[in-house]
């Protein structure tokens, strides 16, 4: 039986996710928004992000990520990115590139923002629109990241690769020098939500990802000084699975557009599991003793071969949410580990190959009208 007090040991968070809104102009097939996205008409107020920020300051959280959906869909940006500084917290905007002036990027850096993340979808402008689902959207991400640049804010630029772009992985980190990024951020695809729905169409070959690890690795030493590249692996051609979010309830949390407070992002995809809303308890008060963050903190909760294994403190199992989505049981090993009894089963999915059309991250019909047409 796992006792209480492992689950609510001395974790404390360092880092807040805050999906200000899932209302974006983009559709990019592998947004790790839930698929069911929330309604603008629900979105937490000003005033409560405040609160939420300077609850997170006292639980010890000391970077803020406002991303979404596309953080510039909110008019009231300023004042967000200003109660993130007034709580002394460390602004990062993750944001598309679309729904973003130059402009109003001053303004966000004068209310304080300490940093900005880009995403660009590929190296190639055309193949770049297809994959975003938005005409236009690689000129507008160019135009921001270079005003992020001259305004002297710091830009990480985020790549994540899958079968149509993996081959420019080279190219893609040549586009973030000539950007002036600071730092690159290439990860592939997790399959949850709308990547799980594309994963045929998504999922590179092994040989594809084996030469773009090795590409990675002599960038790095080519570029060691001008540009600081991460990689994260994609964990079905893996011998071993990514310690995700950094272990469950040990060092995030995710809150989203209506205020449900999410152990990971994905988490809603875990049937049964209770979120509560920071509309109806403090923060603190959350990540103590909610039951979703209690779910599967700590290391009790684990069935065999993860409960006896070295490295269960390592990687704390793998994902929760992977583990459901490939076996239908949240506390399984995650597949991806060669010690799981359901490991085989990874190749044969990854086999999976379509040629259809992407199903693009979208509002549902009758909510189109949520996310504008920006400027
Ligand atoms: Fe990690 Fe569990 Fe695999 Fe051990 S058995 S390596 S703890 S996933
Ligand atoms: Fe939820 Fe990994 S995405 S635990």
């Amino acid at each position: 039986m796992t006792s209480p007090g492992e689950r609510n040991a001395t974790y404390a968070p360092l880092g807040l996710l805050a999906e200000l809104t899932h209302r974006c102009p983009l559709g990019c097939p592998y947004c790790s928004n839930p698929v069911a996205l929330e309604p603008r008409k629900g979105e937490l107020d000003t005033a409560t992000w405040a609160r939420v920020f300077r609850e997170a300051a006292a639980l010890g959280v000391l970077q803020v990520h406002l991303s979404g959906g596309e953080p510039g869909a909110r008019r009231d940006l300023v004042d967000i990115v200003a109660a993130a500084r007034a709580a002394g917290l460390y602004g990062n905007l993750i944001t598309s590139g679309v729904g973003i002036t130059e402009a109003s990027l001053g303004k966000l850096a004068d209310a304080g923002l300490d940093h900005v993340q880009i995403s660009i979808q590929d190296s190639i402008p055309a193949s770049a629109d297809v994959i975003a689902g938005y005409t236009g959207a690689f000129a507008r991400k160019n135009a921001l990241a270079h005003g992020v640049v001259r305004l002297g804010l710091p830009l990480t630029v985020n790549v994540v690769v899958h079968r149509a772009n993996i081959e420019r992985v080279g190219a893609m980190v040549e586009l973030a020098l000539e950007l002036g990024a600071s730092r690159v951020e290439i990860a592939h695809v997790q399959y949850y939500g709308w990547a799980l729905a594309n994963r045929a169409i998504l999922m590179p070959e092994r040989e594809q990802v084996a030469r773009a690890a090795a590409e990675v690795e002599e960038l790095r030493q080519r570029h060691h000084g001008r540009i600081v590249i991460d990689a994260v692996v994609p964990d079905y051609y893996a011998r071993y699975p990514k310690p995700c979010v950094g272990g469950w309830g040990r060092r995030s949390l995710n809150v989203t557009p209506s205020g449900k407070v999410l152990p990971c992002h994905a988490a809603e995809t875990i049937p049964g599991l209770t979120f509560w809303n920071v509309t109806e308890h403090a923060l603190g008060d959350i990540w103590q003793n909610s039951p979703a963050f209690r779910a599967f903190r700590g290391t009790n909760w684990m069935p065999e071969p993860c409960a006896s294994c070295a490295r269960r403190d390592i990687d704390f199992g793998g994902c929760r949410c992977q583990a459901f989505a490939l076996t239908g049981d949240a506390t399984a090993t995650d597949p991806v580990c060669h010690l799981s009894p359901r490991h085989a089963e990874l190749a044969t999915l990854a086999a999976e190959r379509s040629e259809a059309a992407y199903t693009y991250r979208r509002m549902p019909a009758g909510r189109e009208a949520e996310v504008e047409t920006p400027a």
